[in-house]
């Protein structure tokens, strides 16, 4: 059979295609650290046979419909809400995202932000960056405990639950709400069940690691942050659109919660006059999750072998729809 054509949407290392190059055509947007413009996606996707693609590319159904022979999507995530995953479904576009290779990166990333947030880091380097450190006082950017406090984990997948590995280092204490319980992990992790609401009222820290979906989407809403303890917490590492975020800047300026930290947004990238930006209790990182050099060539390994695992081998090792 001829070469089968791979679009990538993004320019990644040679090295990565390098040992595929003999069983693959592959072609790919060359510009650094900017998305493909939709027209020359369109463009080279028209007789491409499968793809690698980021989140930042809008798979949604006008373009799946229109793009039926790209037989193999594989998205350089763990979440794959920029796919019409149903349209996908139904016509049969095989789907692959990237779990396990990215969770304890990510994991860890969600842990320093919920620490960052909890004793000021930034604004501590801040003061720091503008040489306004007078004397030590008392009070002087003093912050939350972390050890010994209330952990709500939303979303308790693989990413959740090794975040709760790492608050148990901390000997805090783990609540966790998720579509469905799962016993055996609580024994382990010693997590407790709670209904979403439950937690809301429990948690000091209230941390978001759900997928984005129909059901997900603004679950943080006026209310949620209303049932939110006053000192609480909240940290974000999963989807800017599960939280409402105009209602979660009225309950951080009006002092309904304590802070937040926030690594994804509804829209990224934010510029500086996003409201949330404007807030000294919210810590905004640009969704830097899985983003270490290890975790991130591992991620786009795991593309690579999914599609030749769909191409020439058994399938591809981590699909999330059914195969052809
Ligand atoms: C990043 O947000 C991912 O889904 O991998
Ligand atoms: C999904 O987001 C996971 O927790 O692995």
């Amino acid at each position: 059979m001829s070469r089968p054509i791979i679009y990538i949407t993004r320019k990644i290392p040679s090295s990565i295609i390098k040992p595929y190059e003999d069983r693959f055509h592959f072609r790919m947007w060359t510009e650094d650290d900017t998305p493909v413009p939709k027209d020359i996606l369109w463009k080279e996707c028209k007789h491409a046979d499968g793809m690698i693609s980021m989140l930042t590319e809008n798979l949604n159904r006008e373009f799946l419909r229109s793009h039926p022979h790209i037989q193999i999507i594989a998205n350089n995530a763990v979440g794959y809400d920029n796919i019409d995953i149903d349209i996908a479904r139904k016509q049969q576009t095989v789907v692959t995202n990237t779990p396990d290779v990215l969770t304890e990166t990510t994991a860890d990333l969600t842990f320093a932000l919920l620490m960052v947030t909890a004793r000021r880091i930034i604004e501590a380097h801040q003061v720091i960056e503008n040489d306004e450190w007078k004397q030590w006082s008392p009070y002087f950017l003093a912050g939350t405990d972390v050890y010994d406090q209330t952990i709500g984990i939303v979303g308790m997948g693989r990413i959740g639950e090794a975040v709760a590995r790492r608050a148990k280092g901390f000997n805090m204490k783990i609540l966790y709400h998720n579509r469905f319980r799962n016993e055996a992990k609580e024994e382990v992790l010693q997590a407790e069940y709670t209904e979403f609401n439950e937690l809301l009222q429990r948690a000091d820290f209230v941390v978001s690691l759900v997928p984005l979906t129909a059901e997900t989407f603004h679950l943080f809403d006026a209310e949620a942050f209303q049932k939110m303890k006053r000192s609480a917490i909240f940290i974000n590492a999963s989807r800017g659109q599960v939280v409402d975020e105009h209602a979660l800047y009225n309950a951080l300026k009006d002092k309904q919660i304590h802070a937040a930290g926030l690594d994804v947004f509804a829209e990224e990238p934010i510029r500086r006059n996003h409201p949330l930006r404007t807030l000294k209790n919210a810590v905004c990182l640009p969704h830097i999750g899985s983003a270490s050099m290890q975790t991130r060539t591992n991620m786009l390994k795991l593309c690579v072998e999914n599609i030749d695992g769909y191409f020439y081998g058994d399938g591809p090792k981590t699909a999330v729809t059914p195969l052809r």
